[in-house]
């Protein structure tokens, strides 16, 4: 049987602006080469998309959080949509948007994104991978660790080969924010903390390293649990 691996791939690795071609074709490669022992399931964020469509919202009205949160749902449907449908035929055709809902998909290529307000994607890649009961949970994000503060804002920030949920839990803090730019979120960092589930932090923008990682190899990242 195909080890399942579940990626959460981040809309900053996928779409920092607007959608990274030459990126998305070299990920798409390399997943297609290892798929004769591994099937993927990739729930994508919003990325750039996501930020530019806010902006503009927020420049033209007071919208509030709600109205913003459905615009990151589209725009990670959107990219959800361009991934699927570049994997072609070997890709389920339908994109998951109710990770609670029963699914029967017999592809090795599966697409999720946003569900509604209030679950980031990172909830939503949990919650499928508990229900699919995924071998690997990777979140594939733009930093090559987690570190002890977010490191675009500190040059201090150091990284860290490894951390607890509780650990991670105190550093993010429990409150949502829209929008929020952290390795997770708090709701998806109580899911993994009640289900005791291990999840790798890394930057998808170095495949060699993702190999790695998947073929439970020394590799470069974060390891949650
Ligand atoms: N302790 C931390 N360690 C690492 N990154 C952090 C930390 N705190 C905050 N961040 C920020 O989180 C960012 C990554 O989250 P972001 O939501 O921007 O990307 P993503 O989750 O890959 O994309 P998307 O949400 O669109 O799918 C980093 O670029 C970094 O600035
Ligand atoms: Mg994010």
């Amino acid at each position: 049987m195909k080890k399942k691996i579940l990626i959460k791939f981040g809309g900053s690795i996928m779409t920092p602006h607007l959608p990274d071609s030459a990126y998305i074709k070299k990920f798409c490669k390399f997943i297609k080469k290892l798929n004769k022992k591994y099937r993927f399931i990739l729930v994508v964020g919003g990325g750039g998309v996501n930020t530019i469509y806010n902006e503009t919202a927020k420049k033209i009205s007071k919208v509030d959080s709600e109205g913003l949160d459905w615009i990151g749902i589209y725009a990670s449907r959107l990219n959800a949509r361009l991934l699927a449908s570049v994997l072609g035929n070997k890709c389920h055709p339908r994109i998951i948007t109710d990770p609670t809902s029963t699914l029967n998909w017999k592809k090795d290529f599966l697409v999720g994104a946003g569900w509604k307000p209030g679950w980031s994607t990172n909830y939503v890649a949990l919650v499928l991978a508990k229900k699919i009961k995924a071998d690997m949970i990777i979140t594939a994000t733009n930093t090559d660790y987690v570190f002890n503060k977010d490191p675009n804002k500190y040059k201090d920030a150091k990284p860290l080969k490894a951390i607890s949920w509780q650990a991670l839990r105190e550093m993010i803090g429990d409150e949502w924010q829209p929008r929020m730019h952290a390795p997770l979120d708090p709701s998806a960092i109580r899911f993994a903390q009640k289900n005791k589930m291990q999840v790798i932090n890394l930057n998808g923008k170095n495949i060699p390293n993702l190999k790695k990682a998947i073929e439970e190899k020394n590799f470069k990242g974060t390891v949650i649990s």
